[in-house]
């Protein structure tokens, strides 16, 4: 009888999701790779392969946490070889962005501290503000005048026992803008914030040697910690996070989702130090991405489309999550991985066409898609 009742309420959550036109399924990759975060085709060619005797000498299981057996050598190669990329104190490797995220939010804000978050951060982002429980204010995206603001009135209660912080994304997944660093980061040193950076999809693209927005920025000394994950731009499984010694300390001390969970697998680090050798000097394939990215959204423009943002994520924005879907299938139909993202990854009414373009891509290719999607938007 309480089985029934409780099958029957996911029933109908589905159903209700179907009518919305919500309705989620895996379907296996078929077509041209329009939506991975494999920017630089690091993650699907082999384009560094592991010598075979390399790999036969690393467990492929992590065993244990990294505080008991889980630790490894090649970690500690890893973490160096990341926090001299970035010019950070240090560097601290974590199963995934998303538990890197929830694990450091939810481990150094305490109830009754402050904090501000860009309304399109990730929903990883979201859940580590849950748990950290912290007072959370959402200003509207990269408004730098309404972040000000809750800043000012904050700042205004004069109590030295509450931390303020900001988090942003770096890159934002959805919409392929970029917050301004620089800015929010004067704003933070003003009024003694402690900013945290996203670089989950700005990893490996931006900076001289791809190592991301705040580098780039020139902000890293006003960062309290960066994030970054693997399996985007850097085709390799993890994340880690860009900070300084004592909060590494504080962190492997006090993160439940780094004291219990298994390590990652010794061979994923190895993954990680071979893709490091590469993406520093990977210059032709960053330049490559960024003019790929210039070239689809001036073609697109040419035929009355427009992405909004300005890199290699070129979001189109279609509306009505059933036109969004039906968009994308033609697009599908015609040979390219397009996906219709949906809410809740987006807000409701602006169901879009996320179109991801990568260093590998070649201009005709790119070129016949900016008309394809045009005319999928006449089709629905
Ligand atoms: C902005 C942002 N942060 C964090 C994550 C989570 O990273 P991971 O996929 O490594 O868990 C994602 C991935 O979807 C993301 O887009």
């Amino acid at each position: 009888m309480f089985r029934m009742s409780l099958f029957s309420r996911w029933q109908s959550s589905l159903d209700q999701l179907r009518t919305q036109g919500r309705y989620r399924s895996f379907a296996l990759p078929r077509g041209m790779d329009f939506t991975s975060n494999d920017y630089l085709g690091y993650g699907s060619s082999r384009r560094f392969p592991i010598p075979a005797e390399d790999l036969a000498a690393y467990p492929v299981s992590g065993i244990a946490s990294r505080l008991l057996r889980g630790h490894h050598a090649i970690w500690e190669e890893v973490e160096q070889d990341l926090a001299v990329w970035h010019g950070s104190e240090t560097t601290l490797m974590l199963n995934s962005g998303y538990t890197a995220n929830e694990g450091l939010l939810s481990t150094i804000m305490e109830p009754g501290d402050w904090v501000a978050s860009d309304e399109l951060n990730h929903a990883c982002i979201v859940d580590g503000l849950r748990l950290a429980k912290s007072r959370r204010f959402g200003y509207r995206h990269n408004d730098l005048n309404h972040l000000e603001d809750g800043l000012k009135a904050e700042a205004a209660r004069n109590d030295p026992e509450r931390m303020r912080f900001i988090i942003t994304e770096s890159l934002f997944s959805m919409d392929g803008d970029t917050a301004p660093l620089k800015a929010i980061a004067a704003l933070a040193e003003k009024y003694e914030a402690h900013l945290i950076v996203d670089e989950a999809h700005s990893t490996g693209c931006f900076g001289e040697t791809g190592s991301g927005c705040v580098d780039a920025a020139g902000v890293r000394g006003q960062v309290l910690a960066s994030m970054h994950t693997g399996g985007k731009g850097l085709g390799v499984s993890g994340a880690y996070l860009a900070c300084s010694n004592l909060l590494r300390e504080y962190l492997i001390n006090k993160c439940r989702h780094l004291i219990f969970t298994t390590a990652l697998p010794p061979i994923t680090g190895l993954a990680w130090k071979h893709m490091l050798d590469h993406v520093k000097t990977d210059v032709i394939g960053r330049r490559k991405l960024h003019e790929n990215a210039r070239h689809f959204r001036m073609e697109l423009a040419n035929h009355g489309v427009t992405a909004v943002g300005e890199h290699y994520i070129a979001p189109v924005i279609v509306g009505d999550d059933a036109k969004a879907v039906a968009a994308a299938k033609v697009l599908q139909q015609r040979g390219y991985d397009v996906r219709a993202i949906r809410p809740p990854s987006v807000p409701p009414g602006t169901s879009r066409l996320r179109i991801s373009i990568h260093a590998d891509h070649d201009t005709d290719t790119l070129s016949r898609l900016a008309r394809d999607t045009s005319e999928a938007l006449n089709h629905v």
